[in-house]
């Protein structure tokens, strides 16, 4: 556990987890995760801003203690975002720290009621622009919605201008050796500040974005996330970033696939050939190699979708059904179009594929074909049509605004 300063009042404390190697158990972080919690030191009290995973928990009480001395010092404990990730030390906090009351978003009580049990006379629910005041310290709150959860808020704290903003602007990836963007090599975070957001936040794009037209009038010069780096040299980039990713301009075509034995491959190595003479970019992606963490970030911006999906015992092979399965609880079908090939061995399965596909919110192009085993005879006539098919489609569509 580590910690630092943003200024003299304000500071960080880093937790860099060396134990999960899945966020949500679900998501790899081949370069870890960081939890960050802050404390504000004002004149007439201290707020500690979320807190950390419960593997960390007896490191962050102690860290806390070390920073704050006395912790009838503190009078909130504001709580942006009630995630495990970032409470599962706060209750303990709270028996700690007699004189500290949690500050939660309106959102908030019923839910942590659930998960937390905080006695009811030490919660203060707050709504859009309440303020709390620590002296010469101000905080101010944002009721932020569904980033991702219902309850979530950020905290902006009106001297220094810093913004708290737990999830969001947060990232996959330890930060070590400095927490400010301009003290890390930024790089490594960029694609892994986008994989972040699309896996965790993705399914509520028009939440951000509603999020981020609130704060449009605020004077921010940090942005303070409970993940991966502090942002103070690149806050407009971020923020930018962020519009982008959750209202892209769609642009390429993405070919998903999987292949036990090599079938499918040889039919959509045709179809990026086909494509590219045509000068469309398309990704391709084997599932077997790629985590469908790594194909929701990839494909954020993909226009059109080819789904390449092998029969498997008289059903969708695993790996194309769990990705769709994927997409489809995320949510970030979006109506895009989807051609669809299905390779088998004695059983077609076409329908059960445009309905898993269209399930997902893709929206099924025709044809839709299936074909036995690898390519041969007619197969080369199906496919080219299916090819035509998409070349037209995506002339009528490329370009076109992600709004969602
Ligand atoms: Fe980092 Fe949604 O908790």
């Amino acid at each position: 556990m580590e910690n630092g300063k943003i200024n003299n009042d304000v500071e960080w404390m880093r937790i860099n987890d060396q134990i999960n190697s899945l966020f949500e158990s679900t998501w790899p972080i081949p370069n870890g995760m960081t939890y960050n919690s802050y404390i504000i030191k004002g004149s007439s009290g201290i707020a500690i801003l979320d807190g950390s995973d419960d593997y960390y928990s007896d490191d962050y009480i102690n860290k806390v203690k070390e920073i704050v001395g006395d912790l009838k010092k503190i009078k909130y404990i504001i709580i942006n975002h009630l995630e495990p990730d970032h409470q599962s030390s706060t209750p303990r906090l709270l028996d700690l720290s007699p004189d500290a009351k949690i500050v939660i978003s309106k959102n908030g009580p019923k839910i942590a009621q659930s998960f937390y049990d905080f006695p009811a006379d030490r919660v203060i629910a707050v709504n859009d622009n309440d303020r709390i005041s620590l002296g010469n310290k101000t905080l101010k709150f944002v009721i932020a919605p569904w980033l991702h959860w219902p309850e979530t808020m950020m905290t902006y704290e009106e001297e220094d201008k810093i913004l708290f903003t737990t999830d969001v602007f947060g990232s996959y990836g330890w930060v070590k050796n400095g927490m400010f963007d301009d003290e890390v090599d930024l790089e490594k975070y960029r694609d892994e500040a986008k994989r972040y957001y699309i896996n965790i936040i993705g399914k509520y794009n028009k939440y951000t974005l509603s999020a981020i037209e609130k704060i449009k009038d605020f004077d921010i010069r940090i942005i303070a996330p409970s993940h991966g780096p502090v942002y103070r040299k690149y806050v407009s980039e971020i923020i930018e970033n962020y519009k982008q990713w959750a209202n892209p301009k769609l642009k390429g075509v993405a070919i998903i696939y999987a292949s036990m034995y090599g079938h499918m491959k040889i039919i959509v190595d045709m179809i990026e050939s086909r494509l590219s003479e045509k000068g469309i970019p398309v990704k391709k992606i084997d599932l077997v190699e790629d985590h469908p963490s790594y194909v929701l970030a990839e494909t954020n911006e993909s226009s059109l979708f080819i789904f390449g999906i092998p029969t498997y015992d008289a059903s969708i092979f695993m790996p194309v059904q769990n990705m769709i399965y994927v997409f489809k609880t995320k949510d970030l079908g979006h109506h895009r179009p989807a051609a669809i090939i299905n390779t088998y061995g004695w059983t077609p399965i076409i329908d059960m594929a445009k309905e898993t596909v269209k399930s997902a919110g893709f929206e099924v192009m025709e044809p839709a074909i299936s074909i036995k085993a690898s390519p041969r005879g007619k197969d080369a006539e199906r496919l080219n049509e299916l090819v035509d098919k998409v070349i037209e489609k995506y002339a009528l569509i490329s370009g076109s605004d992600g709004t969602r």
